[in-house]
């Protein structure tokens, strides 16, 4: 992906459903000079979400919708990032599948964080399955979202060693501290920086 000119950062909005921790690393990197993006807009299928009061704190346009019918929401969507001129959407703990179509409009633009080491346990309870398969590391991966799931493009993997005593918990909590690093520096990464 290349830079549009020196001075403007490229518009990103990141789509969240719960803690938003991602979200609030990813806004702080975005604020850095040496940042190429800004955040510009947070979609959220969960009103509840706890990640939306990090885009009240810091000011960003926050948009709520009901994933009940996807296609009606995805439409929505698509008209607000028309509207925000967003060019980068990061997905962050967001718990929603989206639609073949929805990727392809944004195909090569849609980012997302994973807590494995990718290709091993797409899905859901990643942490639970690697420590019962006796795994001596997990990790996580941020990759391009293709219509897939969880099999993009691997942009950047960062590996975690999981020890005896750690429990689902732990681990999860070990792991997200990676994401939090692994995004911004993969964001780098897919600008040439
Ligand atoms: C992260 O572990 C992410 O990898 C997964 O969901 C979690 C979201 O955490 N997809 P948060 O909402 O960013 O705190």
């Amino acid at each position: 992906m290349a830079l549009s000119n020196g001075t403007n950062k490229i518009k990103t909005a990141v789509f969240i459903s719960g803690n938003g921790s991602n979200l609030k690393s990813l806004i702080k990197f975005s604020r850095l000079k040496k940042s190429p993006i800004s955040i510009d807009l947070i979609i959220s299928n969960n009103p509840r979400a706890k990640g939306l009061n990090y885009g009240k704190f810091y000011k960003i346009k926050r948009k709520i919708f009901n994933f009940k019918d996807r296609n009606i929401a995805e439409k929505k969507i698509i008209l607000e990032i028309k509207k925000n001129k967003i060019k980068l959407i990061c997905l962050a703990g967001f718990m929603k599948i989206i639609s073949k179509n929805f990727i392809k409009k944004f195909k090569g633009k849609i980012l997302n964080v994973h807590p494995s080491l990718l290709p091993k346990y797409k899905g859901i309870n990643t942490h639970e399955r690697a420590i019962k398969n006796n795994e001596k590391y997990s990790g996580c991966t941020i990759h391009l979202v293709t219509s897939k799931l969880d099999s993009g493009k691997i942009i950047l993997q960062k590996k975690v060693k999981i020890n005896k005593s750690d429990t689902t918990k732990k681990l999860a909590k070990k792991i997200l501290i990676q994401e939090h690093k692994l995004y911004p520096k993969a964001i780098m990464k897919i600008f040439n920086l």
